[in-house]
């Protein structure tokens, strides 16, 4: 079959199964998401991101020894390689966030002296190794990208920390409570994987074509960072700023939908019925709306998701929970992607592990609409 034969067209692939997948199943008739086969929101009360990670990589929970030794692998890599910190500095404060990152993972990959001479073949155990130490570098590289933009100094890794509380410990200067902790932690394993979302399907067409894990991550940040997905949860805060209080809400949302606006944290090209995960994730913001005493916070997100239910029978998605539960601890809106990056980074590598077992190049066909056939007119040409 070639270009001009193909058949039916799924604009933005909706729909389309593309192949299978053993990490995850999104499940919009039971409104479900399975890591693994177990349930998100158990993960979610029963386990922290450490051990979701491992699940997502290796496919099992951890015993306790596989714990520590991932743990302690993970805690030895956290502090920020100075190559990385240096390249971070040559950028302009104002640049965002999302390309900072970005930025620092390439750099990442340009300093692997592990790359394979023939990269016809690439070892899973390497592919790996680099995905857990850009894990591990990904809260040092978002943590000082926010204090940096306030003038603050980086603060080194506690090594007697866990993943959240030291990831808060670098960007804050200090270790909140644990309802912080906690609700930051939960907001970690909500945002770890969600199948071939537009980030992850990136990241396996890039690894399809065999290029590395550094240059699939840095495909996956590209398009995690547009506002129809990841950069939405800090457009949701850009919203929240538009409307300022509850009271509002209703004439904002007149005058967005009357120009024919999207409403950032609404609506999913899977989940049809609600996101599984925004009941999880809204129980750990109603936590941090108690703890900070912000019942403005609530009342907003109430009035704004009543009034978005009425008139389009649209539901949230994770992005309009995470948003206002990021922005209470403290997190800047532009940081909230990057966020969404440290989390994903482990979704987005176990499926370039996946993608490399069992490869087969994304290569889809395209439908010809441009001119017919015609023969260039003799013409004198451009000079050489
Ligand atoms: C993420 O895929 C994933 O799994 C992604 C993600 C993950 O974990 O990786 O879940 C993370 O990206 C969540 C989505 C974050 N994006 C946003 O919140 C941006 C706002 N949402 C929309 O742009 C939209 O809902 C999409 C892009 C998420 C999904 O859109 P679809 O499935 O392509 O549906 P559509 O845009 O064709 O909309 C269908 C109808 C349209 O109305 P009509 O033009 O047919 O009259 O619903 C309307 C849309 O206008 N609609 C919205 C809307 N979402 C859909 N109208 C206003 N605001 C919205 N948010």
């Amino acid at each position: 079959m070639t270009d001009t034969e193909a058949t039916e067209i799924r604009k933005g692939l909706a729909g389309v199964v593309a192949d299978t997948t053993a990490i995850s199943k999104v499940n919009p008739e039971t409104n479900s998401l399975l890591y693994r086969g177990y349930p998100v929101q158990e993960l979610a009360a029963k386990c922290t991101f450490e051990e979701v990670a491992y699940l997502l990589w290796h496919g099992e929970l951890p015993t306790a020894g596989e714990l520590d030794a991932f743990v302690a692998e993970e805690r030895a890599n956290r502090r920020l390689r100075p190559e990385v910190k240096d390249a971070i500095d040559v950028l302009p404060l104002e640049t965002h966030p999302m390309d900072v990152v970005r930025t620092a993972v390439s750099v990442l990959g340009g300093l692997d002296e592990t790359l394979e001479a023939d990269p016809t073949w690439i070892d899973p155990a390497l592919t790996l190794a680099r995905a857990k130490a850009l894990w591990a570098q990904l809260p040092a590289i978002v943590a000082y990208t926010q204090r940096r933009r306030r003038e603050e100094d980086l603060v080194e890794p506690r090594d007697d920390l866990a993943y959240s509380a030291n990831f808060l410990h670098m960007t804050f200067g200090d270790v909140p409570e644990l309802p912080v902790v906690e609700a930051f932690d939960v907001s970690m394993i909500l945002y770890a994987e969600h199948s071939f979302n537009a980030s992850t399907f990136t990241a396996r067409v890039i690894a399809s074509t065999l290029a590395d894990v550094w240059s699939a991550v840095v495909g996956a940040i590209g398009a995690l960072k547009g506002p129809l997905h990841g950069g939405a949860n800090e457009a949701v805060m850009h919203t929240f700023d538009e409307i300022g209080e509850a009271q509002r809400a209703a004439a904002w949302l007149d005058e967005a939908l009357g120009r024919k606006r999207k409403i950032m944290g609404f609506g999913h090209r899977v989940y049809k019925h609600g996101d599984s995960r925004v009941p999880t994730m809204k129980a750990s913001l109603d936590k941090l709306v108690a703890y900070y005493d912000r019942p403005d916070v609530l009342a907003l997100y109430d009035a704004l998701e009543g009034e978005m239910n009425a008139r389009k029978g649209i539901r949230p998605n994770l992005d309009y929970p995470s948003g206002p539960a990021y922005a209470l601890m403290g997190f800047e809106t532009e940081l909230f992607t990057p966020l969404f990056v440290a989390a994903r980074v482990t979704g987005w590598t176990a499926h370039v592990l996946e993608q490399h077992a069992a490869n087969s190049l994304i290569r889809p066909l395209s439908a010809y609409d441009g001119p017919e056939q015609r023969a260039v007119p003799d013409r004198a040409g451009g000079a050489l």
